[in-house]
């Protein structure tokens, strides 16, 4: 618990605050509201003695103006108070949200790929926003309404000590029945969310993979897997629901006994003349008045339980750390960038090796085509040489700077990818082709996408580098590898890695992409990652990749003229897609 108190400590001092003028304000309206719901009640009671005394009419009405104009007041002041509170509380959460999506996108992949992103939404929205209330109420209600609750307690003792005494007893004990019940009934809640945040990544999960769940058939599974999750959250939200109408029964019940205990009270005070019929009515408000703060306090309770929760998973993601550690070095920012590997060893968790003892060197401005059949490991090697992980053995050096001394940002501007599978964003041609860069002017992205020969394409688009653009949208795949190589050019890498993409082009495309290849390898260190034969024959050297061990390596001339060499083979036997026939594989059968 201790451990609890610092960690609602630390976050409200870091998100709320830090918010001065906000919480102030808060706090002067929140005493304001509270004194204005003490003062009404004791203006009622002397309308009603006054009047029944027979008072003259026009202090009557002013009473009853007073009364009009302060509940008005109230309800603005209510009002101001629910603003501020929201602000404050939206101030905060979406400081902290964008505090977790940064942390995240600085975690490394494996932390990535040890999360579905819809968990990650779940951590960085859900679990934030059930903080919302934490962070704009509930220091303020949990003492405003302390305040109320006592306030009303101490009138109600100068009514009359018995009326005093009755009314602390009942409303100790509603607030302990109520807490009670309230605890009780939290976990069942918290398993409910549980129980729709797992089906939410199911759904989220399934629908991105659409198109391979209805190819391979696996229709009837995913929806048998979805029925289980739907059922589970049906049986969790009864349970809590139930644990919600009983809790909302016993307080309607428990305050339903206040209400006959104050009126019981009050009568038997009235008959034997200890209060006016006045005071009878004040003490029945008062006690009505008793239920807001016993309500608002457990519900702060619950609520604070529920935060528990979250604020837990929260901190366990901010504490969550990335296993790679920056470094200070930067790389040139311009000029090709020499390659060197030294006995690289890696696997992704802890199993079975991807890569075992690789060794390479690639001058500046060398070109290396990269072969080996599927799950060889050849992306995993550009994964690396971006430090997206660290080997568990061996170095990599980029320029003569070991890669773990190289500051990550620096690293990425100067190592540029084109992955297999281009992700386009939904957002304009511009930020698609810049990536967000809002210095590089359109002149500079036109003229690329001429060179490119993507010029006729860009000028049949309608709004131009403000179209949309969205996963892939109308566009072919060579189409994105030819806008992914324009990004490439744009950001001007000292190091270019093109993981080819395995699908089969049509020989216009193919041309196309030929020549945007020797266009971006220009004054370039270059890894190509060929699925075809054409691509490798531009190339000074060949690399043969098998299990994660470099098989073969060497200058493509003397590989292609040596008969025995695998590199011969596969350009006897074609570098087809060895994905689609792997029992053939040329690099195996040679
Ligand atoms: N993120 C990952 N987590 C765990 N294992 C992975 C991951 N990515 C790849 N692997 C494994 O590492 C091995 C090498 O994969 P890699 O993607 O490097 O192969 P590849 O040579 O690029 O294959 P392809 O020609 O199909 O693209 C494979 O056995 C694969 O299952
Ligand atoms: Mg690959």
């Amino acid at each position: 618990m201790n451990a609890d108190l610092s960690r609602y400590r630390d976050l409200l001092a870091r998100y709320v605050v830090i918010q001065r003028r906000g919480v102030a304000l808060l706090a002067v309206l929140l005493a304001a509201n509270i004194g204005l719901q003490l003062a009404g009640p004791q203006l009622l009671r002397r309308f009603i003695d006054g009047a029944l005394r027979g008072e003259a009419r026009s202090t009557l009405i002013a009473l009853a103006v007073v009364f009009l104009v302060l509940a008005v007041i109230t309800q603005i002041v209510a009002v101001g108070e629910t603003y501020v509170a929201e602000n404050v509380g939206w101030t905060a959460t979406n400081k902290l949200r964008s505090d977790l999506a940064l942390h995240c996108l600085r975690l490394d992949m494996a932390f990535h790929n040890a999360r579905t992103p819809g968990e990650l939404i779940e951590r960085i929205d859900g679990d934030v926003s059930k903080l919302g209330n934490f962070f704009s109420r509930f220091v303020v209600h949990v003492f405003g309404n302390g305040l109320l609750f006592a306030g009303v307690l101490i009138l109600l003792w100068r009514i009359h000590w018995l009326a005093g005494a009755v009314l602390t007893a009942f409303g100790l004990l509603s607030l302990l029945v109520l807490l009670r019940l309230r605890r009780v009934g939290a976990p069942r809640w918290n398993a409910a969310r549980q129980a729709s945040a797992e089906l939410f990544g199911f759904i989220k999960e399934r629908l991105a993979g659409t198109e391979d769940i209805r190819a391979n058939g696996a229709t009837e599974y995913t929806m048998r897997s979805l029925h289980v999750l739907a059922r589970n959250l049906l049986r969790r939200e009864r349970i809590a629901g139930f644990f919600g109408s009983l809790t909302g029964s016993t307080t309607v019940l428990l305050f339903a006994l206040g209400t006959v205990l104050s009126l019981t009270l009050g009568a038997y005070l009235l008959s034997v003349g200890a209060i006016s019929l006045g005071t009878v009515f004040l003490m029945y408000t008062y006690t009505e008045l008793l239920t807001r703060p016993i309500e608002q306090i457990t519900r702060q309770m619950q609520d604070l339980q529920q935060a528990a929760a979250s604020i837990g998973r929260v901190q366990a993601l901010f504490d969550a750390r990335g296993s790679i550690e920056e470094g200070d070095a930067t790389l040139p920012s311009s000029g090709a960038l020499s390659v060197e590997l030294n006995g690289v060893t890696f696997d992704y968790f802890g199993g079975r090796p991807v890569l075992r003892d690789v060794s390479f060197v690639l001058r500046r401005g060398e070109t290396l085509g990269l072969l080996g059949r599927t799950g060889s490991g050849k992306t995993t090697i550009t994964r690396l040489l971006c430090r997206l992980y660290d080997p568990q053995e061996g170095t990599i050096r980029l320029g003569d700077t070991d890669v773990r001394d190289i500051q990550t940002a620096s690293l990425r501007s100067r190592v540029g990818v084109v992955t297999q599978d281009i992700q386009l964003f939904r957002a304009s041609l511009r930020d698609n082709l810049t990536l967000f860069d809002t210095r590089i002017a359109d002149a500079e992205m036109i003229r690329v996408l001429d060179e490119l020969e993507l010029g006729d394409w860009y000028r049949a688009l309608p709004r131009g580098l403000d179209t949309l653009l969205d996963h892939g949208s109308g566009l072919s795949a060579g189409e994105a590898q030819l806008l992914a190589f324009a990004r490439v050019f744009l950001s001007d890498p000292g190091l270019v890695i093109l993981d080819e993409a395995s699908s089969r082009l049509d020989p216009a495309t193919e041309r196309r992409l030929d020549h945007a290849v020797a266009r971006v390898l220009e004054g370039r260190t270059g890894i190509i990652i060929a699925h075809r034969l054409s691509t490798v024959q531009r190339v000074e050297t060949i690399m043969v990749l098998e299990n994660g061990q470099v098989v073969e390596f060497g200058s493509r001339a003397a590989l292609a003229a040596e008969p025995t060499s695998r590199f011969a083979g596969l350009l006897r036997t074609g570098l087809e897609e060895p994905a689609q026939n792997r029992q053939k594989t040329p690099v195996e059968s040679s």
